[in-house]
Parts: structure tokens; sequence; C-alpha cells
């Protein structure tokens, strides 16, 4: 019997060109096991092909994807054991997420502009680099900027505020400014690189979707972006799986979230992004410095919220 052909670029599967694969590609689709886990309507959009094609080529795709395996109970939980907590500065807000933000995991903040999320970011940075019986992770921080509102300065006062070094912690903060989505996504591949060298514990993109929602407006441009978004989304979740790292993202929403999740004329990778976060914070103002924090619907916390203040001295209880 003939050896059967080895399946491993997207050409390799039938119905699949050169110029089918390069628009899988330049959605983010790079493997066989991203294609075959692909909605069929996503591959219709993105290749341009009708449903017949998109059906066959999902089939074959399945076929010679290696899906992976199941694990047992006990690997599941025995990886969970290593999880730590990252406190936030607020004791309110730790517990409403069973004690601060989960390492393995990904929390999105997200509300309004104003709303405290890049404040919350910052002392985040800070709060990575405390020994952990202060409720750090005696590690060090990356800061994907997308918007270009990391200040140093910042950090200095929030710093003293802690009575840390403020050198020191700037330090053990590596910010990349994100140019555009491409490169905001490169940049978690770089990201690996840099924590063979540093003890990173903290990975924040402030903002996840910004560059996402300029580039990608339109209708058109939706399955596109949703894609993209999800595979950026994943690429953090691996670095938090593989480094055991709090990874933070913030996602600036309109002021009712509850319209804006459940609205598709609404831009931002609202789904995408709800499903892969593990937990999810909603902001809003409330009195001066104070904010309102809100867990929405967490696997295995109740929902609830809680008051913070954003002090000159950072994210305390309200
Ligand atoms: P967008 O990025 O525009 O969506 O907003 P955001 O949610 O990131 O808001 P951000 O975290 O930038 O919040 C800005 C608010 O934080 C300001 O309006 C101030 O109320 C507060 N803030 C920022 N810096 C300081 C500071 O040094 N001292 C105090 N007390 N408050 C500050
Ligand atoms: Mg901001």
């Amino acid at each position: 019997m003939a050896k059967e052909k080895k399946v491993e670029t997207l050409e390799d599967i039938p119905g699949i060109g050169e110029a089918t694969a390069q628009k899988l590609r330049d959605a983010g689709i790079t493997d066989i096991i991203e294609l075959a886990v692909m909605p069929l309507a996503d591959l219709v959009a993105i290749a341009e092909i009708s449903e017949n094609q998109a059906r066959k080529i999902l089939e074959a795709a399945r076929k010679f994807a290696d899906i992976g395996n199941f694990v047992q109970g006990d690997q599941i939980l025995e990886k969970r054991k290593h999880i730590a907590k990252l406190t936030t500065g607020s004791q309110a807000l730790d517990s409403l997420v069973g004690g601060g933000l989960e390492t393995q995991s990904i929390t999105e903040f997200f509300g309004p502009f104003g709303s405290g999320k890049t404040q919350i970011i910052h002392q985040l940075l800070v709060n990575v680099t405390l020994p952990e019986e202060k409720g750090g992770l005696n590690g060090e921080a990356l800061l994907i900027d997308t918007e270009n509102t990391f200040r140093p300065e910042r950090i200095s006062s929030m710093s003293k505020a802690l009575n840390l070094n403020p050198e020191d912690v700037l330090k053990r903060i590596h910010v990349a400014r994100a140019y555009n989505s491409s490169h905001q996504m490169l940049l978690v591949d770089k990201a690996f690189e840099i924590a063979k060298e540093h003890p990173i514990r903290l990975i924040a993109v402030d903002s996840l979707t910004a560059h996402f929602r300029v580039e990608y407006s339109g209708r058109s441009s939706l399955a596109e972006r949703q894609q993209m978004l999800n595979r950026h989304m994943h690429d953090l979740l691996r670095f938090a799986d593989v480094y055991n790292a709090v990874v933070a993202v913030t996602n600036q929403v309109s002021a009712r979230p509850d319209v804006f999740y459940g609205d598709p004329n609404q831009p931002i990778g609202g789904n995408i992004v709800g499903h892969t976060a593990t937990f999810r914070i909603s902001l809003r103002r409330s009195k001066g410095e104070k904010r309102i924090a809100r867990l929405i619907d967490s696997p295995a916390y109740p929902e609830g919220e809680v008051v913070i203040q954003i002090s000159d001295e950072g994210v305390r209880d309200g």
C-alpha cells in the first residue's frame, strides 16, 4: 500500500490552494488544528468559498488534526495547585475574585473611558514586584501599551506609596508600544523570549481591543477580527500557562456593557474576548475617586460588586 502523504501545512488539506491558505494565514489561521476548530461560517467568510467547499475542508482538517488528548482530573488539579494570586491593591476587589488575580488565567477589565482600567494596570505592574507575603509574585512584568498611556511617573508614585524603590520597580517593568494589531500580536511571541531571561509573572495589554476596533471596522471584517482576537487571547493564555503568569487586559466598552455585549452592531471583540477571559470585571465611575468593580459571569465565583478608590497612592479599597 502506498504510504499516506503527510499532512502538515494548510495546503496539504484537499481543497486548499495557495490563495486560500494565504487568506487563512492572513486571518491568523496558520495550522491544521486552528483550521479544524473553525466555525463553518468563519471559514466561508475568510476564505471566500462556498459552504459546501468549506464543509469538505473542515471534514478533512478534522480528520488530520491532532485534536489533543483528554487529561485526567488529577493532572489538572496538580497544575492548579501552582496557581498564585496577585493583589490589585484593594482587598475588596481581591476578594471578588477569590483573593487576587489568578495566574494561568486572563482577567479582563472593561468599562468606559476614565473608569480606571489604565490605573489598575499600573497598580498591577507595581504589585507583581512585591514579595508573595505582600500579595505580589516577586516577579517582573510586561506591558503591551497600545494607546501610549504608560506613565513611569505614576509607577513611581504608586511604588513610593508601598515603600518600594521606584527605580527598582521600573527596572522590572518591560514596556513595548504596539503600533498596530499585528505588531501587538507579535509582541506576545517576543514575550516568550523575554520570559526566558526574566521572571515575568504578569503580562498586561492596555488596550487589548483598540487597534482591532479601528483596523477591522465594518461588518465585512467582523469574522476576521474575531479570529485574530481569538488567536491573540489564546497566545496570551498559553503564556499564562507556560509561565504561571497573570494576564490582565483592558477593553473599552460603552457605558452599557449589557447592551454592548448583546448587540452585534457594536464593535470590539465582545464575545470572543468574553469567552476566553476567565475573569471579567466591569468598571464604572462613582463619586470622585470611587469606582465600582463588578465581576461578570465567572465560572468559579458569584457575581458581585465592590467599591474601590483610585487615589494618588493608587488602587485601594473604596
Ligand atoms: P480609557 O483608557 O480612556 O478608556 O480610560 P481608563 O479606563 O483607562 O481610565 P484611567 O485608568 O486612565 O482613569 C483615569 C482616571 O484615573 C482619571 O480621571 C483620574 O480620576 C484617575 N487618576 C489618574 N491618575 C491619577 C493620580 O495620579 N491621582 C489620582 N488621585 N487619580 C488619578
Ligand atoms: Mg486607559
